[in-house]
């Protein structure tokens, strides 16, 4: 039997409206939540995210502030504006898009954003709140891919769950939110021996690393519910890391890509800057 789409625009688009309702509410108040976002270099993918989240932000009455700089910028003129915007009054969150150019010290400068205006939540600080069960304040990704899992109504609690990507944007903040919520969590990367010996014992499958065709019918256990946050492009269409078609016909639920964990990640962009806005407000 072919398993059930999770339709990420449709659940997207109800987190949109409600946070809509929280930025209409804060504009009577006064407050305007403005979001400045860094972009470095001409990266096709990092172009592609940046110019939906501004379709987004813009649609929401979110001013959208975006800073762009050549390949060649020093780290220090960056960290230079970053300290400028976590002074300046009427800016709520600061997000550096990434991946940023070889020569940047990458954790450093994001470490340099003020913790109450992390977007992201990819300081040390907001990092490690997740640990201690606080998750106000998360990646965008992991939030929305949280959602879509727990969309599906499966039992996190008790499930074995496989996540492969261990960056600070996808697999530790996520692996740290599913364990909140106990469930036994692998995270898998480019140096795992025996992939598939993880992925088939998992009851949730999560893959974001950006190879078409990675995750295939083998590695899926009956009925799993199967994550895609994987991005490239293949003939010019837009695919995922799971060979859909295949997987489509043992996974109990799947993300489709398009349409899956982008437009989810996007909302809870959203949300983030209209939480932090209404934090700083107070
Ligand atoms: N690059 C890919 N995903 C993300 C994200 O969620 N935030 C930032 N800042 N950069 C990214």
């Amino acid at each position: 039997m072919a398993a059930k789409l999770i339709k990420g625009d449709k659940l997207a688009a109800i987190v949109l409206e409600d946070t809509k309702k929280v930025v209409d509410n804060l504009k009577k108040k006064g407050i305007h939540p403005t979001l400045a976002v860094i972009l470095v270099g001409k990266h096709t993918a990092s172009e592609i995210y940046v110019e939906k989240k501004k379709i987004a932000a813009e649609a929401l009455g979110i001013t959208f502030d975006l800073f762009r700089f050549a390949d060649n910028v020093k780290q220090g003129e960056i960290e230079a504006l970053v300290t400028a915007l976590n002074y300046k009054v009427g800016i709520n969150g600061i997000l550096i898009q990434l991946p940023l150019p070889k020569h940047f010290k990458t954790m450093n400068l994001l470490d340099m954003v003020s913790p109450l205006k992390d977007v992201d939540g990819f300081t040390a600080f907001n990092l490690g709140l997740l640990d201690h069960g606080k998750e106000e304040i998360a990646s965008c990704t992991a939030k929305a891919i949280l959602k879509l899992i727990e969309s599906t109504k499966v039992k996190i609690e008790g499930a074995n769950v496989c996540i492969v990507n261990h960056s600070i944007v996808v697999g530790r903040p996520l692996a740290q939110m599913l364990l909140n919520r106990n469930a036994t969590v692998s995270i898998c990367h480019a140096f795992t021996k025996d992939l598939a010996s993880f992925t088939k014992q998992a009851d949730i499958i999560v893959s974001a690393v950006g190879k078409p065709g990675l995750i295939t019918k083998e590695m899926v256990k009956p009925g799993a519910i199967v994550i895609d946050a994987g991005i490239s492009k293949k003939d010019g269409k837009t695919v995922g890391d799971v060979d859909f078609a295949g997987v489509k016909e043992v996974a109990g639920q799947i993300t489709p890509v398009p349409g899956g964990v982008g437009p989810m990640t996007v909302a809870c962009l959203m949300q983030n800057i209209s939480k932090l806005s209404a934090v700083q407000a107070k």
